[in-house]
């Protein structure tokens, strides 16, 4: 049996990761194709040098562009690579372009489609990763669900029972596999002259807010006020895309502490370490849940409910005093919520589950 594992940006990579090693540890005959999507060193490199994954047998090196674009060149850089390695099955995780392309690529060559990270729903499409999920869902032959409410809403879309395996969600491997790492690694915070739970971090990079002039505005006024008011650190380790959109719109920001992206295990530290933290993005609302931090999320939706029913993460959308208030509300909740999305080992089973159906 062959697989091929897709991926292209950094959450990919990080959530993937636990996949690949089971991979490795079972012998298996698998390779890696990179589309390219994310390529500067502080998103894509540094996590597979400090993940020490190995290296990509192929890389599109697709680039950034438009939508169509984007979904078209991995399209067409996929698919010569699948009718020459004939794999058994692709596994590609998440919602991004590189997961709709490399799906779609295999599922018209009649290549077994295995999503990791199936199910999940904003019902919000003018987001780009919920029309990529759910058009990835319903191409795919396999649906790894993390939670049963991830089964659940495959189900109500009349995916078969049979094709879905709840399994986890693979963030909670990562988590698992580097936090241990991480904590005898104190320079992060070092480095950046923090105290432990004594700073905000902050990430946003969502094409809806940071596109956005008033979305972005309102949540830097956010963040102005929660430095004010708490006087405490806002650490905001700034998405590339984030970067371009405030020097385009001219947004200026005080009391803020721009930092590039951080490696991994820098991250973790930092997250982990962190009063609260402030974000749009999916996988740090499922880190913060798992590592016990409170959590403010910038946006009117989430396709991780589970977050919300336990307790651990606030929908404030972004405008400034609702984020503050949202701030304040997290702070005086207790956080003694439970993880309710796996126990770790989401990537094991994932492989041992293709291996039974394809081997
Ligand atoms: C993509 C995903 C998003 C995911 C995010 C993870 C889609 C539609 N979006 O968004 O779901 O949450 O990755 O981080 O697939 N750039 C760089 N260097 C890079 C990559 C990007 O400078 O390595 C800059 C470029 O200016 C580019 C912009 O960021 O135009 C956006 O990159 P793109 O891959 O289109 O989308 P992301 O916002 O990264
Ligand atoms: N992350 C990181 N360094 C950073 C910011 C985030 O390693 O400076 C990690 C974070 O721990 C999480 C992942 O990147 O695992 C989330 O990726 P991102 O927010 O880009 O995408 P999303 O999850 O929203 O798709």
């Amino acid at each position: 049996m062959k697989i091929c594992i897709i991926l292209g940006t950094r959450p990919e990579i990080i959530k993937m990761s636990p996949v690949i090693r089971a991979c490795e540890k079972q012998g298996l005959d698998y390779f890696i194709l990179h589309t390219g999507q994310h390529y500067s060193y502080t998103m894509d490199r540094v996590f597979f040098e400090q993940l020490e994954l190995p290296e990509a047998k192929y890389n599109l090196d697709v680039g950034s562009g438009k939508h169509g674009e984007q979904t078209g060149k991995i399209l067409s850089g996929v698919e010569p690579v699948l009718q020459k390695e004939r794999p058994d099955a692709v596994l590609v995780e998440g919602d991004t372009n590189t997961v709709l392309a490399g799906a779609l690529a295999a599922t018209k060559l009649h290549i077994d489609v295995g999503h990791v990270e199936a199910g999940l729903r904003s019902y919000d499409r003018r987001m780009p990763e919920e029309i990529n999920r759910v058009l990835t869902d319903h191409c795919s032959d396999y649906l790894f669900a993390p939670t049963e409410t991830a089964r659940r809403i495959l189900l109500g879309e009349g995916i078969p029972d049979t094709k879905i395996f709840v399994t986890g969600n693979t963030i909670v491997d990562a988590v698992f596999q580097n936090l241990e790492i991480a904590k005898d690694r104190n320079n992060a915070l070092n480095d950046l002259h923090l105290e432990p739970k004594n700073y905000f971090l902050v990430t946003a990079h969502r094409q809806e807010n940071v596109d956005v002039k008033e979305r972005f505005k309102g949540i830097i006024s956010g963040l102005e006020l929660v430095s004010d008011e708490f006087g405490l650190p806002v650490i905001y380790p700034i998405h590339p895309r984030a970067r371009k959109m405030m020097n385009h719109f001219g947004l200026k920001a005080n009391g803020i502490e721009f930092i590039e992206p951080v490696d991994y295990l820098s991250f973790l530290q930092l997250e982990s370490k962190a009063k609260l933290v402030l974000t749009d993005s999916g996988g740090v609302q499922e880190e913060t849940c798992i590592l016990g931090v409170p959590c403010v999320t910038l946006r009117d939706n989430t396709e991780r409910p589970e977050t919300l029913e336990v307790g651990s993460n606030m929908l404030v959308g972004t405008e400034p005093e609702k984020i503050f208030e949202g701030v304040k509300l997290m702070l005086e909740r207790e956080n003694n919520w439970e993880n309710p999305f796996g126990d770790g080992k989401a990537g094991k089973r994932i492989v041992e589950i293709v291996g039974e159906i394809r081997g």
